[in-house]
């Protein structure tokens, strides 16, 4: 087991930079996931610390030795790529002896490492098939079990599930769970889906164009995401935003988008931002946050689309499209007149500024939680 961490880690290819000035701490034994849109950098950075890459500056540690240097032989980490690249003749108990193999590990003691990984994955019975006589998922645990024998210090997984249908990749990461708890090693789990990666992590490194944008909880990154980028990524549906101004109004502040204005409890936004004509900022809303109410606010549903246990709808909202959920036993129907509330609690504010600095979360100090916007017409 190994802490890894990442210093100041930039990779460039020429002129383009694929990761800039990452700095991460992972937690031995912790499970983490490297999370964003193809091409922000994760598959670099999981190179980079299996030394498949050069870092252009920067230094990566395995536990306490800097592995900047080393070899990747040497480094103790084993790496599970997406296609799990099994060798087609040999068979499954080949397959996950041949890292022992190379190494020299005597013949008694490969069969007994062999012969723990395939109980520890269930891959007892199918020790003498070949590759194209498994399905997806017993492929993806035999790279697994190449993985475990060598017994590193830490296994990087590259978009291990992706290949799989989604009843398997659900199987699978359930297993995969199962498995950091029993053997309890650093993981560094890379993937572009939000939802694997809500539910496996102790924590989520979110990046965003090679720039990491938030590394914590799930929870947390679920209920204060620093950005626009991560509120957007994060949920499904994705968070409702409606871009508009907010300015004071005698005690109060008002949030207003076209025909909408929405009265705020008070410490919703960072005092020095705000100017008496206002600042322009996003509003984010989740669907959860998003309620039926017969004083609410006027709105009409335009959309349902029933998902069995509940349903998702769209509603306008003052020229708004915003998305809620309601339960199963709710019937809504296109063009009915609906009241709406949006969770003043639960609103999330955002720089609307863009470049670099823009899309940053406002200060939104929730102390006043109970307090329950109106929607004023
Ligand atoms: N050897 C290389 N030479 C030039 N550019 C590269 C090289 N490897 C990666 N890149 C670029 O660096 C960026 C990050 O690539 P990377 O493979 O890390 O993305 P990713 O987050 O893993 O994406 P995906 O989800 O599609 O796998 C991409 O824009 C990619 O085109
Ligand atoms: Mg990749």
């Amino acid at each position: 087991m190994a802490k890894v961490t990442f210093d100041r880690v930039h990779k460039a290819f020429g002129a383009f930079v694929a990761l800039e000035e990452l700095s991460l701490s992972i937690q031995s034994g912790e499970f983490v996931s490297l999370l964003g849109p193809s091409g922000c950098g994760k598959t670099t950075t999981l190179r980079m610390l299996a030394g498949l890459e050069q870092p252009t500056r920067g230094t990566i540690s395995v536990g306490d030795r800097v592995v900047n240097d080393l070899a990747p032989g040497q480094r103790d980490l084993a790496m599970v790529f997406q296609s799990y690249a099994l060798y087609p003749h040999m068979t499954v108990a080949q397959n996950i002896e041949y890292p022992l193999r190379k190494r020299g590990v005597a013949r008694a003691r490969r069969r007994e490492l062999v012969e723990r990984a395939a109980t520890q994955l269930q891959l007892e019975a199918l020790l003498d098939r070949k590759p194209r006589q498994l399905s997806g998922g017993q492929q993806q645990r035999v790279a697994l079990g190449r993985a475990l024998v060598r017994n590193p210090a830490a296994f990087l997984l590259d978009e291990p599930l992706s290949n799989l249908d989604a009843k398997l990749r659900s199987h699978m990461r359930a297993e995969l769970i199962e498995l950091h708890q029993r053997i309890g090693k650093t993981m560094i789990y890379v993937t572009h889906d939000q939802l694997e990666a809500m539910t496996m992590s102790d924590r989520i490194a979110v990046l965003d164009q090679g720039r990491l944008q938030q590394f914590d909880t799930p929870q947390e990154i679920y209920r204060r995401p620093v950005s626009l980028f991560v509120a957007g990524f994060i949920g499904t549906p994705a968070m409702n935003f409606i871009r508009g101004t907010i300015r004071p109004d005698g005690n109060r502040l008002i949030f207003e988008a076209g025909r909408l204005s929405l009265k705020l409890p008070r410490p919703l936004v960072r005092p020095d931002a705000l100017r008496d004509d206002g600042v322009a900022v996003v509003l984010g809303v989740r669907s959860e946050d998003v309620g039926l109410a017969a004083d609410g606010e006027r709105a009409t549903v335009k959309v349902v689309e029933p998902t069995g246990h509940e349903s998702i709808v769209f509603f306008d909202l003052m020229d708004h499209t915003v998305v809620g959920r309601v339960g199963p036993d709710v019937h809504l129907a296109p063009g009915q007149p609906v009241g709406l509330t949006l969770n003043a609690a639960k609103l999330h504010f955002f720089d609307a500024g863009t470049g670099a600095e823009g899309g940053r979360r406002l200060n939104a100090d929730q102390a006043s939680a109970a307090v329950t916007a109106s929607l004023v017409a």
